[in-house]
């Protein structure tokens, strides 16, 4: 397995936006604490999925970068199979809400569960609830609304599924840090107000 020095040095010198990089690295922090509390997961191949899982941006922005921003988690697969990481380029592949709004949840291990995760409670650097980076997501990739909606149930599924984990291990911690306060918006309710911001030019343009 990569080492996270040499994983690190990939993430850091494939050519993508500094936003990009600290975000991976924030991910990554996520998917260790949490894999800390599920004793069964490796800890340390959850923390470089974290750093790698989305370098396959770097063939999808910047000159010359022709790759739909839709399929970088494909390009980060494929980069990962370039240097024979063939089971971290899978984890990787499978963070991609696109791809979850496609395949079942049987067909996702603990190790993707909790990469998937980590990536949707990670908005730039920054811990938040699955509810706001959803929000989030859905105001940067609008064209992608039908695949979030679809992955939405699913990404609550392991939430919840990854928290009984944790329960059962005697950890009290809830997964979600906003999880018990947030008045979850009802979903036509964050529709109307995406559509409004998307009306008015509010959304943003970054591709974490
Ligand atoms: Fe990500």
């Amino acid at each position: 397995m990569l080492s996270q020095e040499k994983a690190l040095k990939i993430l850091e010198e494939c050519g993508l936006p500094q936003g990009i990089v600290d975000h991976s690295k924030a991910v990554s922090k996520r998917a260790g604490e949490i894999a800390g509390e599920i004793e069964e997961v490796d800890e340390k191949q959850l923390k470089i999925a974290g750093l790698l899982h989305d370098i396959g941006k770097a063939r999808c922005i910047g000159n010359g970068n022709d790759k739909p921003i839709s399929e970088h988690s494909i390009e980060s697969k494929k980069m990962l199979e370039e240097i024979d990481q063939n089971n971290l380029a899978e984890i990787c592949e499978k963070h991609s809400f696109r791809i979850l709004a496609k395949k079942d949840l049987d067909e996702y291990s603990l190790e993707d569960k909790i990469l998937i995760i980590s990536d949707m409670q990670t908005k730039g650097s920054e811990k938040v609830s699955l509810e706001k980076r959803y929000e989030d997501l859905l105001s940067r990739y609008p064209n992608d609304s039908e695949s979030l909606k679809k992955a939405l149930p699913k990404l609550k599924k392991i939430r919840s599924e990854l928290e009984s984990t944790m329960m059962k291990r005697g950890k009290g911690n809830k997964l979600d840090i906003e999880y018990n306060m947030v008045d979850f918006h009802e979903e036509q309710t964050l529709h109307r107000r995406i559509a409004g911001k998307l009306r008015t030019g509010e959304h943003s343009r970054s591709y974490y």
